[in-house]
């Protein structure tokens, strides 16, 4: 993999707002990238291009929503007419909505799949003709450990990001051959204004599943990918290379865990109201890249490792006495 020089190159970075789009955009304008960013909140936006300009950046404030055909196309037009070209498309803006399944409310769960799924597709869709055009691009999108796995309470939003990362993959063996890269990044949870705005069945606010890192490592992921295009970043280990290791080979310790605290990790000791939050129309809350909820300190990360180890350790080791009694009783 060929490690690309980004100074001079443009992205367009959706979901710019708040959170991950916010800190990737400043990463990738520190590199020497141009910035176009979109989001539905302009006066957020134009926050985030004062602190580009003052770094000595560069960037185009272009509003939209995601789910509208033609501010898509707006945007996307808008970007080259500025700086004449598109490089990278950094597919971020996702929305998620806390319930259990079927208490969810139908338009929650279409909306999740309207943003998180139709929204990186229709933004592909539109920067795809300039980039068979020039015959080069990059098409990053901002998953989510979720992609390939499961949590209560976010049915719809894991399955939208399961949905997403199927369409990536496919778009990727796609375009083999044209010059055209596609790129992914597996977030964990990153302590986001996501959860100061996303709404919720209950009336306790919503909270990451722990552990909750600093948003600026999904930040330098994305500026890894865009340095070094084509691969599936896992930025972490304990929420991260772990988890997956886990899920593939000692399932039932993951699942166990998950089942029994999954829904009681993702609320707060803090009452809200909140049915919609942000899901339909923007909210004034939340803009930025850090949120209400703080990060994990690094020791109890730490310790949380060594448990899950632990307990992976006595999983695999139950496996091979249960399989070893297995072989004894067929004998
Ligand atoms: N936070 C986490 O723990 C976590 C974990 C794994 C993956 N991720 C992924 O990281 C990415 C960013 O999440 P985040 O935590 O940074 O969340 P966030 O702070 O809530 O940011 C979401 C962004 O999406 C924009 N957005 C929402 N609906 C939109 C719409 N209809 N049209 C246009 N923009 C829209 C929001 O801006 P406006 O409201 O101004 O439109 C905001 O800029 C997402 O893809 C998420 O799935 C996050």
């Amino acid at each position: 993999m060929a490690r690309e020089n980004l100074q001079g190159k443009v992205a367009l970075v959706t979901g710019a707002s708040s959170g991950v789009g916010w800190q990737s955009a400043l990463r990738l304008a520190e590199q020497g990238v141009r910035l176009c960013v979109t989001a539905r909140r302009v006066e957020a936006l134009e926050k985030l291009q004062a602190q580009v300009l003052r770094a000595g950046g560069e960037c185009l404030v272009a509003p939209g929503d995601v789910t509208v055909q033609a501010d898509v196309e707006r945007v996307v037009h808008a970007c080259v007419e500025h700086y004449g070209r598109i490089d990278i498309l950094v597919n971020v803006a996702a929305v998620q909505s806390y319930g259990f399944f079927d208490q969810l409310p139908w338009e929650h769960i279409t909306r999740t799949f309207e943003v998180n799924c139709f929204g990186y597709m229709r933004f592909a869709r539109a920067v795809l003709p300039y980039f068979r055009q020039r015959g080069s691009g990059h098409i990053l999108n901002v998953q989510s450990m979720l992609s390939k796995g499961g949590a209560p309470l976010l049915a719809s939003y894991t399955a939208s990001k399961h949905a997403t990362f199927g369409w990536a993959q496919c778009l990727e063996l796609e375009l083999r051959g044209t010059g055209i890269d596609v790129s992914n990044v597996l977030v964990p949870s990153v302590a986001t204004p996501m959860f100061d705005h996303a709404p919720t069945q209950f009336h306790l606010a919503p909270m990451p599943v722990p552990p909750t890192y600093e948003p600026e490592v999904a930040a330098r992921a994305v500026v890894k990918c865009a340095r070094r295009p084509g691969q599936t970043a896992v930025p972490v280990f304990l929420q991260g290379r772990l988890i997956l290791w886990m899920n593939q080979f000692v399932p039932q310790v993951g699942k166990w865990l998950m089942g029994h605290f999954g829904a009681r990790l993702q609320m707060r000791e803090k009452p809200v109201d909140r049915p919609e939050g942000s899901l339909f129309h923007p909210v004034p809350q939340g803009v930025g890249p850090r949120g209400s909820v703080p990060p994990t300190p690094r020791w109890k990360r730490f310790t949380a490792a060594a448990g899950l180890v632990a307990l992976a350790g006595g999983a695999l080791g139950g496996a091979a006495l249960g399989a070893r009694e297995l072989v004894r009783a067929v004998r």
